[in-house]
């Protein structure tokens, strides 16, 4: 049986109180709709979860010199918000791809450390879980560094931690939670980019990191009114580039993947079943994205595949913006 260590960093972080802005709605339009797992921060310090009993990974073998490049041998993982949906999807590809080692930092802790445990178990490899909120700079900064000491480097960040407010028009849009939102979504992202690639340029070596964006940065999504997610999508996407262009020069490298609307827990509020149906008359290929759609680019990202890839933004969306 596997067991599991827990402990906390000692480092004393800055705590900061967001009100818990979940919202249960039943109306289909000018309902706000906030489908965050997140609420209060509560945590002073990063909890850890290293799953144990690793064995030795089974060696990916028998590639062409082409399919030998998309493996991820060698190199460590970190992914935030992959205790669930998309991060979890693509955190799962890494470890099948041959990862060394991957690292999640997320704010679900039962979530984060059943993944783990799971993907420790299913590929031998050490998989350790931070709980993390990315809106605390202290606390990542401090989980980064944990990582990088537990794993004895960093090759690959995966920014997927995000919340979606929606169904809010902008004229009653309240502060708070448009503070919040930006926050998590982009403040997060930086913040953890910023951590690991101080890491990076301090042991001399580069690295490729991978941000989640959205379609919804490149077009206003219909019907909902969702003006701060669409924002904080756009800045992330404009962030990625301005951080490929700063980094080039580190040998990191920056992307991002846009995904259309895809099936997960995120989306999964009754009140957007009726608007669902909207969505997917509008994409092209007339369905959400399933959960693992995203997790060859996310590999082809990490990889040595894209090793002249930087500073771009895919599309992964059914086809929708092409309307
Ligand atoms: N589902 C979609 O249709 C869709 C479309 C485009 C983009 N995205 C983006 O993809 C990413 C993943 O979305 P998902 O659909 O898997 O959602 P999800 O809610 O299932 O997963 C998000 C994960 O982020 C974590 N998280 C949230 N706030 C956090 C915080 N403050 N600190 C640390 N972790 C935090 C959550 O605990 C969760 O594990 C998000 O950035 C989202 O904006 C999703």
């Amino acid at each position: 049986m596997r067991s599991v260590l827990m402990r906390s960093l000692t480092r004393p972080v800055g705590v900061r109180s967001f009100a818990s802005s979940a919202i249960r709605a039943s109306a289909i339009k000018s309902t706000p709709i906030n489908a965050s797992p997140v609420g209060q921060v509560d945590a002073n310090a990063v909890n850890k979860f290293t799953a144990k009993n690793i064995t030795k990974p089974a060696a990916i073998t028998g590639l062409s010199p082409t399919l030998k490049k998309f493996t991820l041998e060698g190199k460590v993982a970190v992914i935030t918000g992959g205790a669930r949906g998309l991060g979890h999807s693509m955190t799962e590809a890494f470890c099948e791809s041959g990862a060394k080692g991957v690292a999640i930092l997320d704010v679900l802790p039962e979530q984060g450390m059943e993944t783990v445990k799971v993907l420790t178990e299913k590929y031998g490899i050490p998989a350790t879980f931070y709980k993390v909120d990315v809106r605390n700079d202290e606390m990542v900064r401090a989980a980064v560094d944990e990582v990088a000491r537990d794993h004895g480097h960093i090759d690959v960040l995966l920014c997927a931690a995000g919340i979606a407010d929606s169904n809010i028009p902008a004229e009653k849009y309240d502060m708070t939670m448009f503070r919040r939102l930006i926050d998590i979504n982009l403040s997060g992202t930086f913040v953890t980019a910023q951590a690991v690639a101080n890491n990076m340029i301090s042991k001399g070596h580069g690295g490729s990191l991978i941000f989640v964006a959205s379609m919804s940065g490149h077009i206003v999504n219909f019907p909902q009114q969702q003006c701060c997610y669409n924002a904080s999508k756009a800045g992330v996407s404009q962030l990625m580039k301005s951080l490929a262009a700063e980094w080039a020069d580190k040998g990191i490298r920056v992307n991002a993947i846009s995904p259309g609307y895809m099936d997960t827990e995120l989306n999964r509020v009754p009140a957007l079943e009726a608007q669902k149906k909207i969505w997917i008359e509008r994409t092209p290929l007339k369905k959400l994205g399933a959960v693992d759609d995203l997790n060859g680019l996310a590999v082809y990202l990490a990889s040595d595949a894209s090793s002249f890839m930087t500073g771009s933004d895919v599309i992964i969306d059914g086809g929708y913006c092409t309307w």
